[in-house]
């Protein structure tokens, strides 16, 4: 089949590449010149396990293409993707202006019935909005869907793959037979292609994401709970998750999640409702309760160093929102880092990955170091903000020596209190023990 996907971003290249994989031909648009440069000269622009030998493959095969030129890249294609920016306006809302200039744009350039996707995560009704700017100027037949893309970052050429489900919003059988074709091949084990109406569809990705916002917050309040009571979250933990109606996954407790899904897909779906006349309560909790979860432990910080950041040097481990990305919207790391900052302490940080995106961001007001012992050398403390699996196992007593003092601020719960106490270091982690801690 001919595919244009329109965005090049996280969702897009993901989705270009992967069905460059199974035998389509792919043109991929974007309007960001450097970007579409880099991929045409063979270059990634994003880090995500797994994707660059199938990028590779499918650029030298000849199925995968890259251009700056709407028209150009659309020419021919039986299905339009598109996967652009849905960022939150200043109320909360998505930001369509994105996906309707692109539609607007479409219009006249549609030569023969064509099928254009929606994959962004956009709000109940934006099928229908994209038809109407489409049908402004298009000569020919066509349909939109709905289909919400639900791949993870880090993991997402394996979800994009092998996905759980594969949920099309749309009333044209005609389309209905085109996607089932398209994703034959990803859906070989018997996972379903799950067909609704365009709105269902469009509300579906809304729901599971702030269902998951909202597993992932409950444990954090649990968690808070637990410090104030004296259990042990990771306790509790396993006593609920092995409960099959709950499920194990989500229910790790944290400084809170971020990343460019969650957070603005919370904020819309509760401006949707407050629309629609509808008080969804539990979301405006959740929004608050991660807001402040993710700068949890700074108080701690203050309470060990009696109240005085100033001229302290913290470690930061951990850029990223969540390990196996560069991908840093929203990362808890950047509100703490801020926070750290506004005391007058100096930071130092170390991510396998994300840090030349956090350099962009925020040039030298911190130093980045190139591995993560070098990070701690000489730090005052240490904070851990990103799971990487590489720091579950440290040399702690090489750490020890590195730090100026043996504090550790764990604020994803990778290492066990009592081993904590054996070692001789002071340990903050959430919703467990404080060992050797002040206060
Ligand atoms: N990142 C994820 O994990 C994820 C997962 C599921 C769904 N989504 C949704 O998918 C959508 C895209 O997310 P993303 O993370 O890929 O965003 P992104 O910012 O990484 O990529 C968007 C791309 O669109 C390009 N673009 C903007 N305007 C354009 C135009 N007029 N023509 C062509 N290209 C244009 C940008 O230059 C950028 O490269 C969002 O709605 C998001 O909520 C994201």
């Amino acid at each position: 089949m001919k595919i244009a996907v329109v965005g090049t971003g996280y969702v897009g290249l993901v989705t270009g590449t992967c069905f460059a994989e199974t035998g389509n031909h792919v043109t991929c648009v974007d309007i960001d010149e450097k970007k579409v440069e880099k991929l045409r000269n063979g270059k990634i622009t994003i880090y995500e396990p797994g994707l660059d030998v199938l990028f590779d493959r499918n650029i030298q095969q000849g199925r995968l293409k890259f251009t700056t030129n709407l028209a150009e890249g659309i020419k021919d294609a039986e299905v339009i993707f598109l996967a652009l920016p849905t960022p939150p306006g200043a109320d909360g809302s998505a930001d369509l202006q994105y996906v309707l200039r692109v539609a607007e744009d479409l219009g006249p350039l549609l030569e023969k019935y064509t099928i254009v996707i929606d994959k962004s995560t956009v709000p109940v009704g934006t099928a229908e909005k994209v038809r109407q700017k489409i049908a402004q100027a298009a000569k020919v037949e066509f349909d939109v869907i709905s289909n919400p893309e639900f791949l993870r970052e880090g993991v997402a050429v394996e979800d994009f793959m092998k996905p759980d489900r594969v949920v099309i919003g749309t009333s044209s059988k005609k389309a209905e037979k085109v996607m089932e074709r398209l994703y034959a091949p990803l859906v070989r084990q018997g996972n379903p292609i799950i067909f609704m109406d365009e709105k269902s569809a469009e509300l579906t990705k809304y729901a599971a994401n702030s269902f998951l916002a909202t597993k992932i917050t409950f444990m954090n309040e649990i968690a808070n709970l637990c410090e104030k009571l004296g259990a042990d979250v990771d306790a509790v933990r396993k006593g609920v998750g092995t409960d099959t109606r709950i499920g194990k996954r989500f229910l790790f407790a944290g400084i809170g999640y971020g990343g460019s899904c969650f957070p603005k897909d919370v904020q819309a779906l509760a401006k949707s409702s407050k629309d629609a006349d509808y008080d969804f309560k539990i979301l405006d909790s959740v929004m608050e309760i991660n807001q402040k979860q993710k700068t949890k432990l700074i108080p701690r910080v203050k309470e060990y160093f009696d109240g005085d950041l100033k001229g302290k040097t913290i470690a930061i481990w951990g850029l990223a929102f969540k390990p196996y990305t560069d991908d840093i919207r929203e990362a808890p790391a950047l509100y703490n880092i801020e926070e750290l900052l506004k005391e007058g302490a100096k930071v130092k940080a170390y991510d396998p990955e994300a840090a030349e995106n956090v350099r962009e961001l925020m040039g030298d007001k911190i130093e980045f170091c190139e591995n993560y012992y070098d990070c701690a050398e000489g730090a005052d403390a240490l904070m851990i903000m990103t799971e990487w699996p590489v720091f579950r196992t440290p040399e702690f007593d090489r750490l020890g020596e590195l730090l100026k003092n043996k504090v550790i601020f764990d604020g994803r719960n990778l290492y066990e209190p009592a081993n904590m106490e054996e070692l001789g270091f002071t340990y903050y982690s959430i919703g467990r023990k404080t060992i050797n801690g002040k206060g």
